[in-house]
């Protein structure tokens, strides 16, 4: 398998006027091509950060990133940010919400308008392309904010807390179709979470982290007997609560 992000002995800490806090220490992890890798850790160690060095938004205190296999290939872009707020301008409709990235960067021709409609359609929105914001559920937001990250073509997706806006039901389905649309669309992607079950129902691997300083605990594999996985029937796996138990105690035991 291709790896498609290379992430090696990464040290980040942030300045302020207050002094230096260290966010994150020795932090390494791959990410491989189609795999859809989880981050969990406790409060303030460091999940977003490292999101955000990845995306660069950040530049590591040292350790490298390597994004070998992402091309950046004319109009696309390699890496797309979701975060757990959705950002939909109420000012725009919920298509021109969509091209607005693409607009700023002069690339909305016709392929992506054909790709961006398409996408439309598939996922359920269809009809509320001129509909505003605060006209749609959590859920239809949530892709909507999807698609408009899809429609830069990314090939790797860093998703930050992205369900936890939204009420437990809406969020199981929400997770459920955001799978679906990301497997559907062949996509890579990191999810942090604070949600064990969330992160095992999702994800191929999972990253745990320690506490303030994030220093990387444990990577678990995770192995489900289920036909076809979705986040849905993994919870239905035999194997769920033994990973559940084991990530809990990763979790909770700071030897
Ligand atoms: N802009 C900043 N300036 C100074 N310190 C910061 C800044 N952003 C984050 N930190 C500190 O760095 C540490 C890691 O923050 P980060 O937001 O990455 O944690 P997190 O794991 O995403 O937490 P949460 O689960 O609460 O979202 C925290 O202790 C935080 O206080
Ligand atoms: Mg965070």
């Amino acid at each position: 398998m291709n790896k498609v992000l290379e992430i090696d002995s990464l040290d980040f800490s942030y300045h302020t006027l207050s002094g230096e806090t260290k966010a994150i220490e020795n932090v390494s992890f791959d990410v491989f091509e189609n795999e859809f890798l989880g981050i969990i850790g406790p409060s303030g160690s460091g999940k977003s950060t490292i999101l955000s060095l990845i995306f660069g938004l950040l530049t590591p205190t040292s350790g490298e990133i390597h994004a070998a296999e992402l091309t950046h290939t004319a109009g696309d872009t390699p890496i797309g940010y979701m975060l757990q707020k959705d950002h939909l301008f109420e000012w725009r409709s919920i298509y021109r919400n969509i091209t607005l990235g693409l607009e700023i960067n002069h690339q909305l021709n016709d392929e992506k308008k054909e790709f961006i409609d398409k996408m439309l359609a598939d996922y359920g929105l269809d009809g509320f392309k001129d509909a505003r914001p605060s006209q749609l559920s959590g859920g239809m937001r949530q892709r909507a904010a999807l698609i408009r990250t899809l429609a830069l073509k990314p090939q790797m997706l860093l998703l930050d807390e992205p369900f936890s806006a939204l009420d437990s039901q809406t969020r199981l389905s929400v997770a459920e179709d955001i799978y679906g649309i990301l497997k559907k669309e062949h996509k890579s992607a990191v999810l942090v979470t604070h949600d064990i079950s969330e992160a095992i129902s999702f994800c191929d691997r999972i990253v745990v982290l320690s506490q303030r300083p994030g220093t990387v605990k444990n990577i678990i594999p995770i192995h489900l007997s289920v036909d076809e996985k979705t986040p849905l029937k993994a919870r239905n796996a035999p194997e769920f609560r033994e990973y559940f138990n084991m990530l809990w105690r990763e979790l909770h035991d700071e030897g």
